[in-house]
């Protein structure tokens, strides 16, 4: 039986494990801008991480910042490492949601998700590394509906929006859909923008382990999901999309996968017709074409060697010209990034029947936002969390290891990302 309310043993509804993170004081700030969208309009909740000192810098800052004092005094602090097990135990315990941000997750995830598990603890993490969000699937499934937990991975900028999108998609065409393409667009102000080194560093050590993932892969021994409407084709390796008037290329993130688990669920579990989904983004001119393609050729070269890595992880900046950084976007450039997925998608009117014939209806949605990683992903993080809170009744039924898509289907996760300036809409 899953549980979502505080008792006096588990005390917290959120904390917020890696709060000292350069992503960790972002979602700290946004809980604290959220406390009255808890359960009887409040939030009980708590820091954790490995260093005391730094967490209440953390929560020093974020009074600063958003003129709350009491938070350096209101908001407990949990000491705990990912190298020990029983401090991870004694967090797991006192919370009924983990919002996980300790990351390079392949190194750090799993201690967290098992013991999240053993103790109870719905587990929510910003991962957008499949081979963790996959593994996760495949060793705590069944452990997790035991407990009545839900693990939820992918709750950031990967991958909510993509997986939401293609959700939202479906449910505004008045028919069936049964393809969809989307094509994300980064727009930054003068000051540029980059990236926080953490991900860089996800990215580094899951290229150089992709060959995991296809063992992972293998042990679901899942059968291909049915193919329904005219098969979806892969565009090349770069192409100008006259759509979003850019040189665009295919997604390397983790949203075609999640996408696809969210399709497998909803297709095993409710026979719903699997959409396929191809992910591509923009990357501007011919000039950022060549930076592009001289960056990727020195990354897939030196991602394969032990030396190639350290040098990679040593030096983001000079090795990704200049799109990630150890110091992370300044809050000006924040403010003036955004994004934009824009979903093409194809199907079938209502009372056509999708096995014959072409697809007969087209849809364009659009799904916009802050800047992706330190301003939606909080954003996302937290309205994932305060859904699990406020409406247990339209989760799956049991715990276990979940896509957003399919645990929030049913949910109003969209209506409240729309209050807080994520907008899905219908061009
Ligand atoms: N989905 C998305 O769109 C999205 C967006 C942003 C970030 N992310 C992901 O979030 C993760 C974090 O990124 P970041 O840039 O915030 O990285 P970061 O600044 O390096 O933060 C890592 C956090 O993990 C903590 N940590 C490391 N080892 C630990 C241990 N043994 N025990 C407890 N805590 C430990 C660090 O604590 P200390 O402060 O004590 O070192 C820090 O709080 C990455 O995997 C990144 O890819 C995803």
């Amino acid at each position: 039986m899953a549980r979502f309310e505080t008792t006096p043993s588990r005390p917290y509804h959120l904390v917020i494990f890696g709060a000292s993170g350069f992503t960790g004081q972002f979602v700290v700030e946004e809980v604290a801008r959220t406390v009255s969208e808890g359960p009887q309009g409040t939030l009980k909740w708590a820091v954790a991480g490995r260093s005391r000192q730094k967490l209440e810098q953390v929560l020093e800052q974020a009074a600063g910042v958003l003129g709350k004092p009491e938070l350096r005094s209101e908001v407990d602090i949990i000491v705990a490492d990912v190298a020990e097990p029983d401090s991870l135990a004694a967090m797991c315990k006192q919370a009924v949601i983990v919002l996980n941000c300790v990351g390079p997750y392949r190194f750090y995830g799993e201690p967290v998700v098992k013991a999240c598990v053993e103790n109870g603890a719905h587990h929510i993490d910003i991962s957008g590394e499949p081979q963790f969000l996959e593994g996760m699937q495949l060793n705590y499934n069944s452990q997790a509906a035991d407990k009545g937990v839900y693990i939820i991975g992918s709750c950031g900028f990967d991958s909510i929006p993509a997986d939401m999108g293609v959700l939202y998609t479906r449910d505004q065409l008045k028919g069936t859909l049964t393809a969809v393409e989307s094509f994300l667009t980064v727009k930054a102000g003068s000051d540029g923008g980059c990236i926080h080194d953490g991900t860089w560093q996800s990215a580094v050590h899951g290229f150089a382990d992709s060959q995991s993932l296809q063992s992972v892969r293998r042990k679901f021994n899942h059968k291909p999901l049915p193919v329904v409407g005219s098969k979806l084709k892969r565009r090349g390796a770069l192409f100008f999309s006259n759509d979003i008037q850019q040189y665009t290329v295919p997604f390397m993130g983790s949203d075609p996968s999640v996408v696809k688990r969210t399709q497998r669920y909803l297709f095993e579990e409710y026979q719903a017709t699997p959409v396929q989904y191809g992910a591509y983004a923009g990357i501007g001119s011919i000039g950022n074409v060549i930076k592009l393609m001289f960056a990727g050729l020195m990354f897939w070269f030196l991602v394969k060697f032990s030396f190639g890595r350290d040098l990679l992880i040593k030096h983001p900046e000079f090795f990704s010209f200049g799109l990630f950084s150890k110091a992370g976007p300044s809050r000006k450039q924040m403010e003036d990034s955004s994004f934009q997925f824009a979903f093409y998608g194809e199907g079938y009117t209502e009372g056509q029947d999708p096995t014959q014939g072409k697809p007969n209806s087209k849809i364009r949605t659009v799904v916009q936002g802050p800047e992706c990683g330190y301003v939606a992903t909080p954003i996302f993080m937290v309205q994932a969390a305060l859904t699990l809170l406020n409406e247990s009744a339209a989760l799956p039924k049991t715990g276990g290891v979940y896509t957003p898509g399919a645990a929030f289907a049913r949910t109003t996760l969209i209506d409240r990302l729309n209050k807080h300036g994520i907008q899905f809409s219908v061009i």
